[in-house]
């Protein structure tokens, strides 16, 4: 985010995480946004404070530290897309295990981090994802590169509203 280029000169930037210590730091980081910082958990619905009328959700690198709840993972694109303005556009990037290819290396990685809890994507599939984001979303695109999916989803035009309102601040 700090190197991105902004359609608009004075973005209105969100940042979201379950940990307080990512906020700060890259709430510092992004100081000249004046982002809003939300700590909540994408596994539950987004507390009612959040708001709907985002025009753009990143999602990166998230999906893959997610530990499979009951009814699967994949519940996070329901929270999402109701974040979304009508027509919105989710895009991320997530680490695979299934239908991707690994490296000798990538693989002892991603391994490791299963191992010491940190990735929770042993059951993670282009097939899973292709079939999240059709159930969530009007259209969608991943593309593979290596065992990272990239991928990008438009909310149909159409979605349901909710209530915006207060953010929390952890500075
Ligand atoms: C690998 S980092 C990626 C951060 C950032 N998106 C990036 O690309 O640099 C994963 C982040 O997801 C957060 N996270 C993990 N589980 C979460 C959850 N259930 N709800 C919200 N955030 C979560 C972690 O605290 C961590 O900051």
């Amino acid at each position: 985010l700090d190197h991105c280029r902004f359609p608009a000169g004075t973005p209105d930037l969100t940042l979201l995480d379950l940990n307080p210590d990512p906020l700060k730091f890259a709430a510092h980081r992004l100081h000249r946004y004046t982002p809003r910082c939300v700590q909540a958990d994408i596994l539950e619905p987004l507390p009612d404070f959040v708001g709907s009328g985002f025009t753009s959700i990143a999602y990166n690198y998230v999906m893959h530290c997610l530990p499979e709840p009951p009814g699967g993972k994949q519940i996070v694109f329901k929270h999402l897309r109701e974040a979304l303005a009508p027509d919105g556009v989710l895009f991320g990037s997530t680490v695979l295990s299934q239908g991707v290819k690994h490296t000798a290396l990538s693989r002892r990685f991603n391994i490791l981090y299963q191992r010491q809890g940190s990735f929770h994507n042993q059951h993670d599939s282009v097939h899973g994802l292709h079939q999240a984001l059709e159930e969530h979303f009007a259209s969608h695109w991943i593309e593979v590169r290596g065992s990272v999916a990239l991928f990008a989803a438009r909310a149909s035009q159409t979605t349901a509203p909710r209530r915006p309102g207060a953010s929390l601040d952890p500075r």
